[in-house]
Protein backbone atom coordinates (compact mmCIF):
# COMPACT_ATOMS: atom_id res chain seq x y z
CA UNK A 1 0.00 0.00 0.00
CA UNK A 2 0.91 3.57 -0.92
CA UNK A 3 2.64 6.03 2.08
CA UNK A 4 1.33 9.53 1.99
CA UNK A 5 3.35 12.17 3.68
CA UNK A 6 0.29 14.80 5.37
CA UNK A 7 0.38 17.90 7.21
CA UNK A 8 -1.94 18.08 9.68
CA UNK A 9 -2.47 20.83 12.61
CA UNK A 10 1.24 21.57 11.74
CA UNK A 11 2.51 18.03 12.35
CA UNK A 12 3.87 15.97 9.61
CA UNK A 13 2.18 12.42 9.44
CA UNK A 14 3.18 9.31 7.50
CA UNK A 15 -0.18 7.18 6.40
CA UNK A 16 -0.31 4.27 5.10
CA UNK A 17 -3.35 4.14 3.21
CA UNK A 18 -5.33 3.02 -0.72
CA UNK A 19 -4.76 6.11 -2.51
CA UNK A 20 -8.95 6.37 -2.78
CA UNK A 21 -9.09 6.58 0.66
CA UNK A 22 -11.10 9.23 2.10
CA UNK A 23 -9.33 12.01 4.08
CA UNK A 24 -11.58 11.79 6.72
CA UNK A 25 -11.14 7.77 7.42
CA UNK A 26 -7.47 8.96 7.36
CA UNK A 27 -7.90 11.25 10.09
CA UNK A 28 -10.42 9.17 12.23
CA UNK A 29 -9.12 5.68 11.39
CA UNK A 30 -5.79 6.22 11.03
CA UNK A 31 -4.54 8.61 12.85
CA UNK A 32 -7.46 8.49 15.75
CA UNK A 33 -8.27 12.36 15.19
CA UNK A 34 -11.89 11.50 16.27
CA UNK A 35 -13.20 15.47 16.34
CA UNK A 36 -14.08 15.42 12.21
CA UNK A 37 -17.11 13.85 12.35
CA UNK A 38 -18.74 11.14 9.66
CA UNK A 39 -22.34 12.00 8.96
CA UNK A 40 -23.33 11.68 5.27
CA UNK A 41 -20.13 10.65 3.33
CA UNK A 42 -21.62 12.16 0.09
CA UNK A 43 -20.60 15.61 0.88
CA UNK A 44 -23.90 16.64 1.26
CA UNK A 45 -23.71 17.46 5.24
CA UNK A 46 -20.64 19.29 6.33
CA UNK A 47 -20.03 17.50 9.78
CA UNK A 48 -16.49 16.35 8.20
CA UNK A 49 -15.57 19.92 7.34
CA UNK A 50 -11.79 20.61 7.77
CA UNK A 51 -9.62 23.19 6.05
CA UNK A 52 -7.28 22.15 3.18
CA UNK A 53 -4.91 24.99 2.69
CA UNK A 54 -6.93 27.55 4.66
CA UNK A 55 -10.68 26.82 2.95
CA UNK A 56 -13.14 25.04 4.27
CA UNK A 57 -13.14 21.96 2.69
CA UNK A 58 -15.12 18.49 3.11
CA UNK A 59 -12.75 15.96 4.31
CA UNK A 60 -15.14 12.78 3.42
CA UNK A 61 -15.25 13.68 -0.63
CA UNK A 62 -11.37 14.76 -0.72
CA UNK A 63 -8.61 11.15 -1.25
CA UNK A 64 -5.65 11.16 0.62
CA UNK A 65 -3.69 10.94 -2.18
CA UNK A 66 -4.61 14.56 -3.48
CA UNK A 67 -4.16 16.24 -0.30
CA UNK A 68 -0.21 15.35 0.19
CA UNK A 69 1.64 18.72 0.87
CA UNK A 70 -1.45 20.53 1.64
CA UNK A 71 -1.86 22.61 4.83
CA UNK A 72 -4.71 20.20 6.47
CA UNK A 73 -6.26 21.79 9.64
CA UNK A 74 -8.76 20.01 12.10
CA UNK A 75 -11.02 20.94 14.98
CA UNK A 76 -8.00 19.23 17.08
CA UNK A 77 -5.87 22.43 15.63
CA UNK A 78 -7.87 24.96 16.00
CA UNK A 79 -6.74 25.84 19.31
CA UNK A 80 -4.79 23.19 22.16
CA UNK A 81 -7.60 24.38 25.02
CA UNK A 82 -11.08 25.60 23.21
CA UNK A 83 -9.19 29.21 23.57
CA UNK A 84 -10.18 30.25 19.95
CA UNK A 85 -12.87 33.28 19.36
CA UNK A 86 -15.12 31.22 17.85
CA UNK A 87 -15.28 28.23 20.40
CA UNK A 88 -15.42 30.49 23.14
CA UNK A 89 -18.26 32.32 21.30
CA UNK A 90 -19.67 28.73 20.94
CA UNK A 91 -19.72 28.06 24.44
CA UNK A 92 -20.55 31.59 25.73
CA UNK A 93 -24.23 31.36 23.13
CA UNK A 94 -24.24 27.93 24.72
CA UNK A 95 -25.15 26.49 20.50
CA UNK A 96 -24.81 22.70 20.56
CA UNK A 97 -28.01 20.24 21.57
CA UNK A 98 -26.52 16.89 20.76
CA UNK A 99 -23.03 18.55 19.47
CA UNK A 100 -22.59 16.29 16.64
CA UNK A 101 -22.20 18.77 14.29
CA UNK A 102 -20.27 21.38 15.98
CA UNK A 103 -16.98 20.40 14.98
CA UNK A 104 -17.58 20.95 11.32
CA UNK A 105 -19.69 23.82 12.09
CA UNK A 106 -16.82 25.62 13.64
CA UNK A 107 -14.57 24.65 11.08
CA UNK A 108 -16.85 26.64 8.61
CA UNK A 109 -17.16 29.63 10.88
CA UNK A 110 -13.67 30.07 11.17
CA UNK A 111 -12.47 29.82 7.48
CA UNK A 112 -15.39 31.90 7.04
CA UNK A 113 -14.50 34.88 9.43
CA UNK A 114 -10.52 34.51 8.24
CA UNK A 115 -12.33 35.84 5.31
CA UNK A 116 -14.93 37.77 6.24
CA UNK A 117 -13.96 40.04 9.65
CA UNK A 118 -17.42 42.10 9.34
CA UNK A 119 -19.95 39.73 8.31
CA UNK A 120 -23.93 40.92 7.88
CA UNK A 121 -26.44 38.61 8.85
CA UNK A 122 -27.35 37.28 5.05
CA UNK A 123 -23.47 36.83 4.57
CA UNK A 124 -23.16 34.85 7.51
CA UNK A 125 -25.93 32.56 6.99
CA UNK A 126 -24.83 31.73 3.48
CA UNK A 127 -21.59 30.75 4.53
CA UNK A 128 -22.94 28.67 7.17
CA UNK A 129 -25.81 27.31 4.65
CA UNK A 130 -24.05 23.90 3.93
CA UNK A 131 -23.68 23.02 7.44
CA UNK A 132 -26.82 20.85 8.46
CA UNK A 133 -27.78 20.62 12.27
CA UNK A 134 -30.82 18.02 12.88
CA UNK A 135 -31.15 19.89 16.24
CA UNK A 136 -31.76 23.00 14.22
CA UNK A 137 -29.15 25.31 16.41
CA UNK A 138 -28.93 27.53 13.55
CA UNK A 139 -30.18 30.28 14.90
CA UNK A 140 -27.59 30.05 17.91
CA UNK A 141 -24.74 29.41 15.36
CA UNK A 142 -25.78 32.79 13.84
CA UNK A 143 -25.60 34.39 17.19
CA UNK A 144 -22.15 32.76 18.01
CA UNK A 145 -20.28 33.76 14.31
CA UNK A 146 -21.82 37.58 14.50
CA UNK A 147 -20.62 37.38 18.14
CA UNK A 148 -17.42 36.00 17.43
CA UNK A 149 -16.43 38.68 14.49
CA UNK A 150 -17.21 41.05 16.79
FE1 LIG B 1 -18.80 14.78 4.62
FE2 LIG B 1 -21.42 14.76 5.29
S1 LIG B 1 -19.80 13.49 6.04
S2 LIG B 1 -20.37 16.17 4.02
Amino acid sequence: MPVYNLKINGKSHSVEADQDTPLLWVLRDHLNMVGTKFGCGIGQCGACTVHVDGSATRSCLLQVSNVEEMEITTIEGISEDGSHPVQQAWKEVDVPQCGYCQAGQIMSATAFLNENKNPSKSEIRDAMSGNICRCASYNRIERAVEQAAS
